[in-house]
């Protein structure tokens, strides 16, 4: 680390490392429309290293557009975004390397259903980090204790209930060394009964400093972890703030609306 405020120069590719406060991701005045449907209207957010940001906001605001445009799956019309510092790359080796670099968990595990769980593990390691097979085996061993589904290292997907499915999806995008991992509602697809084992591997994620952004209707989660709540409606960024600003001073009559209806059931 260094303590010059100047940029420094550390890396081959000329990745700027100024101090531990940096934006790890930063967005601009972005823009984006599916046809004439204007879904993310001029999102600026800036995540700092560590911190862990829970976007919430009715069906259809664009909170998994937003998600999507930060590892590329989805193309932005005007503005900007960039992961420490370097925008996002167009295509070829350096989206490849950005993909690495952004781990993303959905709704739907995504698991490959006719390989084991290790083999779901290792299989970018591999691929992407060139890691030999004994490493990535050794490395996703660890990474599946650490999400408490270590023993389940040789059954397929389908063995598993959703919640250890999650579990594995989340041990799969760690085991690429991600700077900042994005959740779009992680939980949504569970029984009640598996919510909590997979926001308790995510708080423990938290309190580890992983840089994170979290779209949930989780609201214990989002008091328990998150240090800023950002709330969107139609394509919007209406309130941006800390937790207890955002659930004890609510601004907006939209946000009101939203969490009134939430909160109630
Ligand atoms: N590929 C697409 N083509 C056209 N329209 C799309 C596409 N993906 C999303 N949309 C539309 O963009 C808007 C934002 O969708 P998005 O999925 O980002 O919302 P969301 O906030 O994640 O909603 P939900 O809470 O239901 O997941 C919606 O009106 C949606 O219908
Ligand atoms: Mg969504």
């Amino acid at each position: 680390m260094t303590t010059s405020t100047a940029p420094v120069l550390l890396d081959a590719i000329d990745r700027p490392v100024t101090d531990e406060n940096r934006p790890l991701l930063e967005m601009s005045h972005v823009e984006k429309y599916f046809g004439d449907l204007h879904v993310l209207k001029d999102i600026n957010l800036k995540v700092t290293k560590g911190e862990v940001l829970v976007i919430i906001g009715p069906s259809g605001s664009g909170k998994s557009t937003l998600c999507r445009t930060i590892n590329r799956l989805e193309t932005i019309d005007s503005g900007t975004i960039t992961i420490d510092g370097v925008p996002l790359p167009e295509e070829g080796k350096q989206l490849t390397k950005l993909r690495a670099e952004v781990g993303m968990v959905f709704q739907s595990f995504n698991l490959f259903s006719h390989k084991t769980i290790l083999d779901n593990v290792t299989l970018a390691p591999r691929k992407v980090r060139g890691l030999s097979k004994a490493a990535a085996e050794k490395e996703a061993m660890e990474l599946l204790a650490r999400v408490g589904v270590d023993s389940q290292a040789n059954k397929l997907p389908a063995q598993l209930s959703g919640g250890q499915q999650q579990r594995v999806a989340i041990a799969r995008s760690l085991a690429m060394h991600p700077k900042v991992m994005l959740f779009d509602e992680p939980t949504s697809a569970l029984d009640p009964e598996m919510i909590n084992e997979v926001l308790d591997v995510m708080v423990d994620l938290a309190k580890q400093g992983m840089t994170m952004i979290v779209v949930t209707h989780e609201m214990g989660f989002a008091r328990q972890a998150a240090n800023r709540v950002v709330f969107m409606a139609d394509g919007e960024i209406l309130e941006d703030g800390t937790p207890e600003e955002f659930f004890t001073h609510t601004k907006t009559d939209r946000a009101k609306d939203f969490l009134s209806k939430i909160l109630d059931h």
